[in-house]
C-alpha cells in the first residue's frame, strides 16, 4: 500500500488501529480508544496481559516486523508509545506505506534518542537548558572528575538508556561508581557521556500536542523518577505521577510558554523536522526561571496514565487528527477530575529486576490498572520484571484520588513488589 497523509482522511477511511509498545502508557492509550468501542478492529504491537482484553495482540517486536505487519492491512492508524521503535524511524516506514502516523520522524526523534543533540538544538535557539560538555573519551571524562571542584554534578549518557542513563552524582564517588559501570560498555562512547550543570528546582512534565508549527498545552503532570523517596535512591523510568499539576501560578505557564514551548515549536518549524504527535518537556523551575532536562518525543509513562483518565476526548477521532497534523484541544470534564498513579515495580528493580512473580488483582471498582511486564502462563497473571503494573486512583481533589489508589495497591497480591508511598501525598506535591 502506498500514498501520501498531507491530505486530510475522513474517518470512514480508517481500517484499524494499532498500537505500538507493551507498557501502562499503551494500556492507557487503548483504554481511552477502546470507551469509543471503534468500529474496526484494534491491534497492540506486542502489548501485554492486560492489554489483551482490549485489543488483538500482534507478534511483531522490531519496526521492520511491525511494518510488514502492517503493509496488508489498508489505512491503519498507527500510535507509536515507546521511544525506540520512532528513534529507529518507524514512523516514516509507515507513512510511506500510507498509514496515518502519531509519532514524529527519524530526525525529530533526535531530540530525544541523542541528548547531544538536543542540546546543541536548545543552544542554537537559546532554549534555557542547563550547561554542559561532552565526553567522547573515558580518560578524559577521569581526568575531568578528577579536577571538578563543584559538585553535585549530573552525567548522562547521551543514547536512549530507559531512564537509567542519568546520574546525580553528589560527590567524585558517586560519578565515578556510575562511570565504571557505563564504562563496561565500549559503545557508551559512541554517542559520548554529557557533564551537565545540576539544577535545583521542582520538576514538572509538559505535554504538548504538535503538528511541528502549532501546539496544544495536554494537563500538566508531575513524575516521581526516583526509586524511592530518599533523594539518592536511583533514578527510574518513573514510579508514580498525579495530574493536574496545580502549584504553578499563570504566570510561569506564561514563562514556560513564551520562553520554552514556542521558541521549541519555532526552531521544530524553521528545522523542518515532520512532527505529528506529542513533545513532552521535562523541565525544572529554577529559582532563574524554567530549565529544559530533557526532551521526550511521546507521551511519559506513567504521565500518561493520569492524563488521559482526566480528559473528555473522543479518543479515535482525536488521534486520528493528530495522526494528519490537526490539533483538536482536549476538553477536561467539568467537574474537573484529578488522577494519582502509582506503580508497583519488581523486586531488585532498576538495577536487577526479579522475573516470574506470580500476582493476583481482584477488580476494584472506580479506579484503574494498567499493565506493563505482564504475562498470563496457564491462565496465571506473571510479572515479567521492572515496572509492572500502574494503579490509578480518580477523584475530584488529589486527597481522594490518592486514597483510591493506595486502596487498590493494597489489595493487589504481588509479593516482594516494590512502591513509593508518598506519590501525591500532602506536602511532597
Ligand atoms: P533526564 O533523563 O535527562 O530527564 O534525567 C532524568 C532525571 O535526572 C530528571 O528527571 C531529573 O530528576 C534529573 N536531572 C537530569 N538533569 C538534571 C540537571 N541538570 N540537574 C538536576 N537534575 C537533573
Ligand atoms: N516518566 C518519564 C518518561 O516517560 O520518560
Amino acid at each position: 500500500m502506498t500514498g501520501d497523509t498531507t491530505t486530510v482522511l475522513p474517518l470512514s477511511r480508517l481500517s484499524g488501529i494499532l498500537v505500538i509498545g507493551s507498557g501502562a502508557r499503551e494500556h492507557a492509550i487503548l483504554w481511552g480508544i477502546s470507551k469509543d468501542s471503534p468500529s474496526v478492529p484494534i491491534y497492540a504491537a506486542p502489548g501485554n496481559a492486560g492489554i489483551e482484553t482490549l485489543a488483538t495482540r500482534v507478534s511483531a517486536y522490531t519496526p521492520a516486523d511491525i511494518v510488514r505487519w502492517a503493509e496488508d492491512k489498508g489505512c491503519l492508524l498507527v500510535i507509536v508509545g515507546p521511544e525506540d521503535p520512532l528513534a529507529q524511524g518507524i514512523a516514516d516506514m509507515l507513512r510511506r506505506q500510507g498509514h496515518v502516523v502519531v509519532g514524529p520522524s527519524y530526525e525529530a526523534a533526535r531530540l530525544e534518542s541523542s541528548k547531544v543533540f538536543a542540546k546543541r538544538f536548545m543552544n542554537r535557539y537559546h532554549i534555557p537548558t542547563a550547561s554542559w560538555q561532552l565526553f567522547k573519551d573515558p580518560k578524559e571524562l577521569h581526568n575531568f572528575l578528577v579536577g571538578r571542584k563543584i559538585w553535585p554534578l549530573v552525567l548522562k549518557q547521551s543514547r536512549l538508556a530507559q531512564g537509567k542513563g542519568v546520574v546525580v552524582a553528589n560527590d567524585p564517588d558517586e560519578a565515578f561508581g556510575a562511570t565504571d559501570q557505563w564504562n563496561e560498555d565500549p559503545h557508551v562512547y559512541d554517542d559520548g557521556i554529557i557533564a551537565e550543570e545540576c539544577l535545583v528546582g521542582r520538576e514538572v512534565s509538559v505535554h504538548v500536542l504538535t503538528n511541528g508549527e502549532e501546539y496544544v498545552w495536554l494537563p500538566l503532570a508531575q513524575d516521581y523518577k526516583r526509586l524511592n523517596s530518599d533523594p539518592h535512591s536511583p533514578n527510574t523510568g518513573g514510579m508514580g505521577a498525579y495530574a493536574p499539576v496545580d502549584w504553578l501560578s499563570d504566570e510561569e505557564r506564561k514563562t514556560i510558554d513564551e520562553e520554552i514551548l514556542r521558541p521549541v515549536i519555532e526552531a521544530i518549524a524553521q528545522e523542518r523536522m515532520l512532527y505529528y504527535g506529542i513533545l513532552y518537556v521535562g523541565l525544572m523551575m529554577t529559582s532563574d526561571g524554567p530549565k529544559v532536562l530533557e526532551f521526550n518525543v511521546r507521551l511519559g509513562d506513567p504521565e500518561t496514565e493520569v492524563i488521559i483518565p482526566i480528559l473528555d476526548i473522543p479518543w479515535t477521532a482525536w488521534w486520528w487528527a493528530l495522526g494528519q497534523g490537526r490539533l483538536l484541544a482536549p476538553r477536561l470534564p467539568d467537574p474537573q477530575s484529578t488522577a494519582v498513579a502509582v506503580v508497583m515495580a519488581s523486586e531488585g528493580y532498576p538495577r536487577k529486576p526479579v522475573t516470574g512473580q506470580p500476582l493476583e488483582i481482584d477488580p476494584s471498582p472506580g479506579g484503574l490498572i494498567f499493565h506493563a511486564a505482564t504475562v498470563r502462563d496457564q491462565g496465571r497473571l506473571m510479572a515479567q520484571g521492572g515496572r509492572v503494573l500502574t494503579v490509578v486512583g480518580l477523584g475530584s481533589r488529589l486527597e481522594t484520588a490518592r486514597e483510591q489508589s493506595y486502596r487498590q495497591v493494597e489489595a493487589i497480591r504481588f509479593p516482594q513488589s516494590q512502591h513509593r508511598d508518598d506519590i501525591a501525598r500532602e506536602g511532597d506535591q
